[in-house]
């Protein structure tokens, strides 16, 4: 598994490589949902990259971007021996040493369910994930269901601009209380994880049509879960919530 952080490092080793390439893009401290993403990246294509990269952009001003788990050392670990042939960890100078292209995400997707809290996040997500394709040339790029909004704004992206990637879509990975694996699951007490898995009950009865808005939001409220929306969107379900000040998303 070869490990570069410069653009100059990362073009030389690809310039080489002439079979299909698939791509996970991450921003670390890497959890069973983002190897997941790994081994569907594997069954795609025969060089498999990784590219681990806290993107400051997808972040608003009061958000967590310092403060976001950072740990190459142990992500490197988790991904060694799982057939990982290239992991691409820059800098955030190595990123936009040039002022990078700019993407706007689709208003029509962006300007609902996480964008209506998180103004410009996925204009953030589009712009770098724009840049790591470019600078990767994946034949794929694996994408998690997780962040479902994300996907199908991604999805959108590589429509409009013609990209040569196909975006292949993961399924959840759950903990057994139903939790979905996150890395903000680590800023959670125990308690407040015990607490966490109720999110994705309240999400499930929602969804089946068994409670109302009111209940959902009264229910997490009374556990200090403070619920920021439920909604039905394309045949989804999706749902935002806050542990402390831990924010949580899921969908079902
Ligand atoms: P990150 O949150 O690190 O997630 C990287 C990928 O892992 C995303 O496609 C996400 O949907 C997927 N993922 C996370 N938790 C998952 C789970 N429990 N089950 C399945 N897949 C899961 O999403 C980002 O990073 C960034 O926005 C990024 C796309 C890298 C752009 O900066």
């Amino acid at each position: 598994m070869q490990v570069v952080s410069s653009i100059v490092d990362l073009e030389q080793i690809l310039t080489h490589q002439h079979t299909k390439m698939a791509l996970v893009p991450t921003m670390g401290a890497l959890h069973e949902g983002h190897l997941s993403l790994v081994e569907i990246a594997k069954s795609k294509a025969g060089f498999v990259m990784v590219s681990i990269f806290v993107n400051p952009l997808q972040f608003g001003p009061n958000e967590d971007f310092t403060k976001y788990p950072r740990d190459l050392r142990s992500d490197l670990g988790k991904l060694a021996g799982l057939g990982v042939d290239l992991v691409f960890a820059p800098e955030v100078a190595d990123i936009y040493q040039s002022k990078p292209k700019e993407i706007m995400a689709n208003p029509q997707l962006a300007n609902i369910l996480c964008g209506l809290s998180r103004p410009g996040h996925f204009d953030g997500v589009c712009t770098v994930v724009y840049r790591l394709f470019e600078l990767m040339n994946p034949s794929f790029a694996i994408f998690g269901e997780k962040d479902y909004q994300q996907l199908m704004i991604i999805q959108d992206m590589v429509k409009s601009y013609k990209l040569a990637v196909e975006i292949v879509p993961a399924p959840i990975i759950r903990e057994s209380s139903g939790l979905a694996l996150s890395s903000r699951n680590q800023y959670l007490s125990d308690s407040q994880k015990l607490a966490a898995a109720n999110i994705h009950q309240v999400l499930k009865r929602f969804a089946n049509d068994e409670i109302d808005i009111n209940f959902a939001r009264d229910f997490l409220s009374k556990l200090g879960i403070e619920l920021e929306y439920l909604e039905k969107h394309f045949a989804r379900t999706y749902i935002a919530a806050k542990v402390g000040s831990t924010r949580l998303i899921d969908n079902v």
